[in-house]
């Protein structure tokens, strides 16, 4: 039987983060070395705290209300009013299965198109194609590490004046690694309020920053259009768990009506046991925020390095300010990989997946061109726990390096050899 599918459904394909994950699964266990840069799963384990509050919590067998736990929701407002001095109440908090599935709900919700920055995450359009509307792709400057500008915004704002807009606005970011200062945010801001443009602040990697500066929101600068979601999977370690939560200001009331209504004939709730082990991460957020802090330094580490072994090989990259990405092109190679038959991005990730065993996401899965040459790299190819159990702190020395990150150092001198031979 061949039953016939909704043809918004027909029209996705296979996450690319899925896939690359996948492919390089497989070729190591086929037994080949290969370099992981295509998957940005947290490095570390779950802060011992939550799984604690899991294990408390297993016999926890109630459906949960729709919006969420009550303590959890209380436990939330007052992390994000500690962290980030963001002022809520418990009524403008939800729970949701992981970020992602947040984000997409609201997406459906929201008539109009959907903007955002190119390049953006993955997952924004396709799930903005699941229903049936389009993400409008903003192009950004290398020159300003991708981040988007007031002037960018308004320009595509303003070609779109009589359209409802939704933008989704991404700090720090993936897949670029830029963080966002508050001048910035408050320029953005001012260019949605003029447009009535609704955002999603998507600060999934809100504490993993290396600027020193802290975790700065557009949320503070436009709160009454901003609904902002982050969650357990990043700095706390967990994407597994799939818990996700969501900040719906009062001014948008009508979305909160919405969602609610969705997620009770949807998900109903999230998963009990994962609920109360979040509520011991956002209640006793103390106990755990030195480990979040060292893991910080540790992406931060691992960042800084490929990025100077990226400058190293003439490669261009924007310095990573935060999450654990990087966006490096090969633009200066364009020439020497046209000889060899290589005109897109695509085709460069597969040819140095094959012949080097070195995986990455081109930049067009990040709403750029197919022949934009930029690659998205993650750097989280370590073992976590090993290397904070023998982290050194301050500089690292090669020897260092070498020991703590021997996957980024291989995958790097890998990516020297495959330019060197072009
Ligand atoms: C930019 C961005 N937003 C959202 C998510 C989804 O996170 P969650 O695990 O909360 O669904 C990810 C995960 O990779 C991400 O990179």
């Amino acid at each position: 039987m061949i039953p016939s599918i909704n043809p918004l459904v027909l029209n996705l394909k296979e996450s690319a983060t899925l896939l690359i994950n996948n492919t390089v699964k497989d070729m190591r266990k086929q037994g080949r070395e290969v370099a992981h840069f295509g998957f940005g799963q947290a490095a570390f384990p779950v802060p011992e705290l939550l799984v604690d509050g899991l294990r408390q919590n297993a016999g926890e067998n109630s459906y949960l209300p729709t919006q969420g736990l009550l303590p959890l929701r209380e436990a939330f407002c007052g992390f994000l009013k500690s962290e980030f001095g963001l002022d809520y109440g418990v009524e403008d908090i939800f729970v949701g299965p992981g970020s992602k599935e947040l984000i997409f709900q609201i997406s459906y919700m929201v008539e109009g198109v959907l903007l955002a920055p190119a390049p953006s995450w993955v997952s924004y359009g396709p799930q903005a194609t699941l229903r049936g509307k389009k993400l409008i792709p903003i192009e950004t400057q290398r020159e300003n590490s991708y981040k988007l500008t007031a002037r960018e915004l308004d320009k595509c704002c303003h070609a779109r004046a009589q359209e409802q807009k939704l933008l989704i606005l991404n700090n720090p970011n993936n897949p670029t690694g830029a963080v966002y200062n508050e001048e910035e945010l408050r320029e953005i801001a001012d260019i949605c309020r003029a447009y009535n443009v609704v955002v999603i602040s998507d600060e999934i990697y809100a504490m993993i920053d290396f600027t020193g500066r802290p975790h700065a929101s557009i949320a503070k600068y436009y709160p009454e259009g901003t609904i902002v979601s982050t969650g357990l999977s990043k700095s706390f370690a967990a994407g597994g768990y799939r818990l996700g939560m969501m900040v719906i200001p009062e001014t948008l009331r009508v979305l909160k009506d919405a969602l609610k209504s969705i997620i009770s004939e949807t998900f109903s709730a999230v998963s009990a046991p994962m609920q109360y082990s979040a509520l011991t991460a956002y209640s006793r957020f103390d106990e755990i925020k030195d480990e979040i802090k060292q893991n910080t330094e540790i992406y931060k580490a691992a960042s800084r390095y490929l990025w100077t072994r990226f400058l190293e090989m003439d490669l261009n990259c924007p310095k990573p300010q935060g999450a654990f990405y990087l966006f490096p092109d090969f633009d200066n190679y364009r020439e020497k990989l046209r000889k060899k038959g290589i005109l897109t991005g695509i085709q460069l990730a597969h040819d140095m997946l094959d012949q080097k065993g070195v995986g990455f996401l081109p930049g067009s899965d990040f709403y750029f061109p197919a022949t934009n040459l930029g690659a998205r790299v993650a750097s989280v190819d370590f073992n976590g726990k090993e290397v904070r159990d023998k982290w050194p702190g301050g500089k690292l020395t090669d020897d260092q390096i070498n020991d703590l990150f021997p996957n980024l150092v291989m995958g790097c001198d890998r990516m020297e050899e495959y330019l060197q031979n072009l």
